[in-house]
């Protein structure tokens, strides 16, 4: 069982968890940058632009730079800018298909000193985010051969969903890369999403916590005071909270009247008593005396008789059907175990036994002793 012991629930810290905190304190920011030649964008726009381009460049080196800079530049294509204290320290360069529903990220980078610490993560993330904002629910990439690990861990797969003319055509085509596809889902806020499920993984935790808490407790115990008798295991405190269960099989081991103990002692009175009647019966009403036959206490082991079953009757000890046909059971048990098959003893347990059965499955009180 997985519980808050195991240390699995405490790991909280996901990847992106230092992003946040400085996006939370103003250390860092995103910014959607484009070169728009409508409308002249802000200068620090396009200083973040040549920081973002230079960026690309030097972790992109097999990348012509100029090719780089058209791209960065071009006004069809748009970047989110990864901002810190005023410095560009990495970005995504993407172009948007909204007729053909999906967004083509052209470079993505984060700077050599600032890679590994969840900037990659939380930066494709936002851009996530604001794709759904656009309606735009697919995402496509020419992944270099180093950076499969991270667009997999990102979500993207080379199991491309999106139909082939969806894209063939629009897509800029790089040799030795990979095309890689990501399928976004409107339902998830996905900068929002580790959170969401370390706040699921807390209320795991102490959902198993309070359940544990409740199985651990000590209950006052089974009671034999008024002396030894059977316990059904769900009146056990504490098993039903456990989730158990009683199986099919266990109640075919049991028996209505075993719910009624008034009824089920006249019931077994009356075959006990017609048992006795019975013209065989006569070797097994009383204990087999000792001295008339030394070694019957030797091999039989359980020494059972009808004159204690009647005792035991009285006493209130049969609290089911099952305990008085399991003592009825040994008396023609015994006899077997000690006397010769050819023996009228033997005869006599399997006629009265026949008999006793017969008698128990006529008033429905008999039940599977196996
Ligand atoms: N290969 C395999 N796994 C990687 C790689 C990689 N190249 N880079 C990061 N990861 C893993 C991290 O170990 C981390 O895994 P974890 O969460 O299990 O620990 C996970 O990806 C995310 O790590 P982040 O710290 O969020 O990512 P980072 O800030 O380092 O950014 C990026 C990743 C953009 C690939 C960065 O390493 C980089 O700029 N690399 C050089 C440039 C590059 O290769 N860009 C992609 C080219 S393809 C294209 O542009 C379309």
């Amino acid at each position: 069982m997985v519980g808050p012991e195991t240390g699995f629930f405490n790991e909280q810290v996901s990847r992106d968890q230092l992003p946040k905190e400085e996006e939370r304190t103003g250390v860092l920011k995103f910014q959607i940058l484009h070169n728009n030649l409508k409308e002249k964008p802000p200068d620090q726009h396009l200083i973040w632009l040549v920081g973002l381009k230079n960026v690309f460049s030097h972790q992109l080196p097999r990348m012509p730079k100029e090719y780089i800079t058209r791209i960065v530049f071009d006004p069809k294509h748009q970047s989110l800018g990864l901002i810190k204290e005023n410095t560009v320290i990495g970005g995504i360069c993407f172009r948007m298909f909204p007729t053909q529903n999906f967004l083509e990220i052209v470079f993505c980078a984060i700077a050599a000193n600032e890679q590994v610490k969840g900037y990659g993560t939380h930066m494709m993330n936002t851009l996530k985010d604001y794709a759904i904002r656009h309606n735009i629910l697919h995402f496509l990439t020419y992944a270099d051969e180093s950076a499969i690990g991270y667009f997999r861990k990102q979500g993207f797969s080379r199991d491309i969903k999106l139909s082939r003319q969806a894209y063939l055509g629009y897509i800029k085509d790089y040799e030795g890369a990979t095309l890689m596809e990501c399928e976004l889902n409107p339902r998830v806020p996905y900068t929002q999403f580790s959170i969401i499920i370390n706040k699921q993984k807390e209320v795991i935790r102490q959902l198993i916590e309070r359940k544990q808490a409740e199985i651990r407790k000590v209950h006052t115990g089974l009671s034999f005071s008024q002396g030894v008798h059977r316990i059904d295991i769900q009146e056990i405190p504490g098993i039903l909270e456990t989730g158990w269960k009683s199986s099919p099989e266990d109640s075919s081991k049991h028996n209505e009247l075993d719910k009624d103990p008034e009824k089920l002692s006249v019931v077994l009175r009356n075959v006990l008593n017609q048992v006795k009647g019975h013209p065989n019966v006569w070797p097994f009403k009383e204990p087999v005396k000792e001295d008339e036959y030394p070694d019957y206490y030797e091999t039989i082991r359980y020494p059972i008789d009808l004159h204690t079953v009647s005792e035991r009757l009285k006493s209130g000890y049969y609290s089911c059907c099952r305990l008085f046909i399991a003592d009825m059971l040994r008396i023609f048990r015994n006899c077997r175990t000690y006397n010769e098959k050819s023996s009228d003893y033997y005869k006599y347990a399997n006629a009265v036994e026949r008999f006793f059965i017969n008698k128990m499955k006529e008033v429905g009180a008999m039940v599977d002793m196996t």
